[in-house]
């Protein structure tokens, strides 16, 4: 029985040094309590001088990855470098050998996550990847294993911490994106380009691995629609705030009932900002903070919230996956629970097109008797019904904010309407539509 693994890592940036710290930390406490000694072995990392948050003994690094991956002493492989190109081929490499591997790579996965689960089924080992959706929050381990027994008919994740901190910003100064975007660039609590996060594709990485998890089909990003927060502003949380929402980047994953479809497992898989009632829970996770809100058809609603990134938080998850492959070479179960089981067959997703949903619309319209019944009437006509409507008072002749709250309709229907309404001489600029979702 294995009573001591090494692991050999690779990546000693921001994350492979917050391993190592907590390990130096925590690793006595770890060890006793899954009856394994852990120890690291080595370390590649880029350049033994990188800067980096936690000292690495120079003694423990090496720039060769592919001495680490095949020392025949190294039985644990950690892959801490981002990306998607060599950091495969390193996966790869260490899969062939049988070697476990942990991995915080969400943009991998989420493109090649099929052929490397396939690559540790075909060599006999395990791919481990808690520590690469929502950082600090055992999100994966709680869809595999806590929730087994339950089908989820609802996930909705706050997963991007950049987008949450710029949103909270903004409601909380009045503030408009350029200059809180701006602000978080200098600060370090945004990239510099910032795209990836707040564009959105950051979180399609993460809600793709949660909806195949959760669903037992591979849902490749191609499927999953996308909305960033770029095109929201201070007027739109303003207004959101007097109908009593909070605007939140969510990633969506929800099961759509359709008694008449032949497709069994009809679910939407998407990611956009939407207005949510400010108060439920998920409206009060600000600043960095990631939060998944799950709803099992046994358990009920569940909540996790905490860091979904930096060297701290990714580091606890990359422990809890060596603990887990540490057991598993301890008591020979490398397959107890494999990286993903394809158990829906007819799993599909919803084209947005045919999503139902509520929304917020902001239109910049001339205030002239009139408008308002041309705008319903390109509404009505397309069956779309209107709950609520603002507008603040202006002067006649000028040019006013207009907010539509809509009832329920397909997201084709709408975008249609919208794009007819935008062609009216009376409208100035886009129409701006925000999804509303209330959680039922
Ligand atoms: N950049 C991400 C975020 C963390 O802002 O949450 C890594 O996925």
């Amino acid at each position: 029985m294995t009573r001591k693994v090494h692991l050999g890592m690779i990546g000693g940036g921001t994350v492979g040094s917050g391993v190592y710290h907590a390990l130096h930390r925590n690793g006595r406490l770890l060890s006793s309590r899954i009856g394994v000694e852990v120890k690291i072995h080595r370390i590649a990392v880029k350049a033994f001088e990188e800067p980096r948050p936690y000292e690495i003994p120079r003694g423990l690094m090496t720039t060769d990855w592919q001495s680490v991956v095949h020392d025949p002493q190294v039985n644990i492989i950690a892959e801490l470098v981002g990306g998607t190109g060599l950091a495969r081929t390193m996966i790869l490499a260490a899969l062939k050998l049988g070697k476990p591997v942990i991995t915080a790579n969400k943009a991998l996965l989420s493109e090649h996550g099929e052929e490397l689960f396939a690559a540790a089924r075909k060599y006999g080992t395990n791919l481990y990847y808690e520590a690469a959706v929502c950082g600090g929050i055992p999100i994966i381990k709680s869809l595999r294993e806590g929730f087994v027994g339950n089908r989820i008919a609802a996930l909705y994740g706050i997963v991007n911490g950049t987008c949450n901190y710029i949103l909270t910003r903004m409601k909380l100064e009045g503030a408009d994106f350029d200059a809180v975007l701006a602000d978080a660039q200098k600060q370090g609590y945004a990239e510099t380009p910032p795209d990836l996060d707040i564009d959105g594709w950051d979180s399609q990485h993460k809600i793709g691995i949660l909806a195949s998890l959760a669903h037992g089909f591979w849902v490749s990003p191609k499927r999953i629609h996308v909305e960033g927060i770029r095109p929201i502003s201070a007027l739109d949380i303003k207004f959101a705030g007097q109908l009593g929402y909070t605007i939140k980047l969510l990633g969506i994953v929800k099961q759509i009932r359709n008694p008449k479809s032949e497709i069994r497992n009809r679910i939407q898989v998407s990611v956009y900002p939407a207005l949510i009632p400010s108060g439920h829970v998920l409206a009060d996770v600000n600043h960095v903070f990631n939060a998944v809100f799950v709803r099992g058809d046994v358990v009920g609603d569940t909540l996790f919230y905490g860091r979904g990134a930096g060297k701290d938080a990714t580091a606890s998850a990359v422990l809890s996956d060596l603990a887990d492959a540490a057991l598993d070479l301890k008591f020979g179960t490398k397959h107890r629970v494999p990286p993903f089981v394809p158990h829906e067959r007819d799993g599909a997703v919803l084209p947005i097109e045919q999503v139902v949903s509520r929304y917020f619309v902001r239109l910049n319209v001339v205030d002239r008797p009139g408008v308002l019944a041309k705008i319903s009437a390109i509404l009505g006509a397309a069956r779309i019904g209107i709950s609520s409507v603002i507008q603040p008072e202006a002067h006649e002749g000028g040019s006013v904010p207009l907010i539509l709250m809509l009832h329920d309709a397909p997201n084709g229907a709408v975008t249609r309407a919208l794009a007819r309404i935008g062609r009216l001489p009376v409208v100035k600029g886009r129409p701006v539509r925000i999804r509303v979702e209330s959680f039922e």
